[in-house]
């Protein structure tokens, strides 16, 4: 299969490809996304395919606004409330599901993830289709998730029909999955929207108010929230990655030049490694928490390329704004 690379001014191409029932990676604000209709079981059942994606791993259906949302969930008071707040953006629901979205998409489930995008390109072509699009991030399953064109295009090439080239993401890591029960919030992938924000917006207590360490609140939150993608493998590159809490945890590695690469904010960490034999060309740095998300997967798969085989990470400081990031490092580290 040829894959084409398009732009926004092949919008009615992609629109068409779509209605189709084929597939198309997608920009959003947080990563690419591999899209089809989330209305017909053989279209999507591509998607598990060609992504090599486990069937028990639910999809999250992309949608254009909230009266679309409702077309293939319940839309609640709760829901309602957080889609005003925070859509178009990083937030997934997990919502009741309406026979509407096909059965694979939700693995099974009685409920549905829902999300309304921030990429204006990928809004409009949901609301030209006037179909949701099930789009799991536009990796093989189990790798990080491409943040350009590009790097989508080197993951799936031959393998779908279209790639639309809307620029790098804007955040660079994927949504906040969450699902309110019995008025309670609870995180099931942690991102850019906070539980304090969430909290705020639904004028409840927050839940993780117990003080709990990093490893600790990541390892409840996923395990108590069982989501099913959590189960698995994720974010990984074909290189081994190092999780870095502090400088002290890399003081006595001994760094090989040419096979060693790694990624920071603290300007000790990166001393530290070129001390210890790292190259200034196996260094990435990045001066804040939003430059390093926006940096970290296409870090990954520059590294990939590079022949680097080995990659210390530092973690951020814990914060709430860092649990996003602090996530994706601890399980692209395999330590969660
Ligand atoms: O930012 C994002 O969310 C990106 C872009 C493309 O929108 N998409 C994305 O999709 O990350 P994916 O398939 O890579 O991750 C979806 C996550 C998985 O962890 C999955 O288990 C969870 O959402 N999920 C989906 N439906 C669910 C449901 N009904 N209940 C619980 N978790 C669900
Ligand atoms: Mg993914």
């Amino acid at each position: 299969m040829q894959t084409h690379i398009l732009t926004a001014d092949d919008i009615d191409r992609v629109v068409a490809l779509l209605k189709n029932g084929e597939l198309v990676i997608v920009p959003t604000e947080t990563v690419y996304g591999l899209g089809v209709r989330c209305d017909r079981e053989e279209a999507v059942d591509r998607i598990f395919r060609v992504k090599g994606r486990p069937q028990d791993n639910p999809l999250i259906v992309h949608v254009s606004s909230i009266d679309m949302a409702d077309r293939y969930a319940y839309v609640d008071e709760f829901a309602e409330r957080l889609f005003t707040r925070f859509a178009p953006g990083p937030l997934s629901l997990v919502l009741p599901a309406r026979d509407t979205v096909a059965v694979n998409v939700r693995a099974g489930l009685p409920t549905v993830a829902i999300r309304i995008p921030g990429h204006p390109l990928t809004r409009r072509i949901i609301e030209q289709a006037d179909v949701g699009l099930a789009a799991p991030s536009a990796n093989q399953s189990g790798r990080p998730s491409p943040t350009t064109a590009s790097s989508a295009l080197s993951e799936m090439k031959g393998r779908v029909s279209a790639v639309l080239d809307g620029g790098p993401c804007e955040l660079g890591i994927e949504s906040t999955v969450l699902v309110v029960e019995q008025r309670i919030p609870r995180i099931l992938r942690p991102g850019r929207v906070t539980m304090e924000e969430i909290c705020d917006c639904l004028s409840c207590p927050n839940p993780l108010y117990r003080k709990q360490s990093a490893a600790e609140t990541l390892t409840s939150v996923n395990e108590a929230a069982a989501s099913p993608g959590t189960r698995h493998v994720h974010y990984r590159p074909d290189a081994e990655v190092i999780a870095v809490e502090s400088v002290s945890s890399i003081r006595s590695v001994r760094v090989d030049s040419k096979r060693d690469c790694m990624f920071c904010m603290n300007a000790k960490l990166a001393a530290v490694f070129r001390l210890r034999g790292g190259d200034q060309a196996g260094l990435r740095y990045a001066t804040d928490v939003q430059t390093y998300e926006f940096n970290l997967y296409e870090w990954f798969f520059e590294a990939e390329r590079s022949g680097y085989t080995r990659i210390f990470v530092e973690l951020p400081p814990e914060s709430p704004t860092t649990q996003g990031l602090r996530d994706r490092i601890f399980r692209a580290s395999g330590s969660v």
